[in-house]
C-alpha cells in the first residue's frame, strides 16, 4: 500500500513561514483531502508529497509496499494534475494524451481513446481535427483527469480536480477517485470545495 509520511515538517519562502511541524500520514486506499483558505499551503503540499519541493524543515517520505520510493521511481508513479499543467493548444485531444502518456511509456489502442473521453465526458469529435486551443476551461480539465485515467500511477496527487466543472463532471471526479481509492490508490485532493471534503475519508487541515 502507498504511504506518505510528513515528519515534523516546515516550509518557507523568502523566510516567510507557510506551515510549521507538521506530521501528517496519507495512506493508499481512501480519499484524503487537504483543506485550509487561499493561500495556506495546500498546492505547496501536494508539491512536497511529489517531490517537486524539499521541505525548509524535516523530511517527507513515500513508500509502496512499505519500501521507500526514490524520487526519480515516484515520479513514474504519481501523476500530479494541476491547474497549471497546461495542455499543448495546437495538439488535438489525441495529440494531447498521446504526449502527455507518452512521457509515460503508455501507447493507448484504438478502442481506448473513445472510451477514455466517454468517462470524462468529452466527445468522440473532440479527439480529431480539433486544437485543443478550442476547448473550454471545463473541457481542458476533463482532458487533463483523462491523462491521469490512462496513465496508471499509483499515487494521484490533485490540485483542486473539481475546478471550472459542472455538476455531473464535479461528480464524475469523485467517482473516479473513488474508485481509484477502492483499487487500492493513494488519492489526496487539494481542496476548498465542500462536496469534496465531504466525500473525503480523511481531511488534513492546514490553518
Ligand atoms: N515558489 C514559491 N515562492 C514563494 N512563495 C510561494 C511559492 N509557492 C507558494 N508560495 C506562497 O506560499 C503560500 C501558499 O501557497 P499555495 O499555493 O500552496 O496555497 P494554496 O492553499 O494552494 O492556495 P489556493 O487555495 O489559492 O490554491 C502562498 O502565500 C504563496 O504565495
Ligand atoms: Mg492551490
Amino acid at each position: 500500500m502507498e504511504e506518505i509520511v510528513f515528519q515534523d515538517v516546515s516550509q518557507s519562502f523568502q523566510g516567510r513561514t507557510i506551515f510549521a511541524h507538521r506530521s501528517d500520514v496519507v495512506k493508499g486506499g481512501c480519499i484524503t483531502a487537504v483543506c485550509g483558505a487561499n493561500g495556506s499551503g495546500k498546492s505547496t503540499f501536494l508539491r512536497l508529497c511529489a517531490h517537486l519541493l524539499l521541505p525548509t524543515e524535516g523530511s517527507v517520505s513515500v513508500s509502496l509496499g512499505g519500501e521507500e520510493l526514490s524520487r526519480e521511481i515516484l515520479l513514474r508513479r504519481l501523476s500530479l494534475v494541476t491547474p497549471e499543467l497546461r495542455l499543448y493548444p495546437r495538439l488535438t485531444a489525441r495529440e494531447n494524451l498521446d504526449f502527455f502518456l507518452g512521457l509515460r511509456g503508455i501507447t493507448l489502442r484504438e478502442a481506448d481513446y473513445e472510451a477514455l473521453l466517454a468517462r470524462v465526458g468529452l466527445r468522440p469529435e473532440a479527439l480529431r481535427d480539433t486544437w485543443a486551443a478550442s476547448f473550454s476551461t471545463g473541457m481542458c480539465q476533463r482532458l487533463k483527469l483523462a491523462c491521469l485515467l490512462a496513465s496508471e500511477a499509483d499515487f494521484w496527487l490533485l490540485d483542486e480536480p473539481g475546478a471550472n466543472l459542472d455538476a455531473e463532471g464535479a461528480a464524475m471526479v469523485l467517482r473516479e477517485a473513488r474508485q481509484a481509492a477502492n483499487a487500492g490508490r493513494l488519492v489526496l485532493l487539494a481542496t476548498n470545495d465542500p462536496r469534496e471534503e465531504a466525500a473525503a475519508d480523511e481531511v488534513i487541515s492546514i490553518p
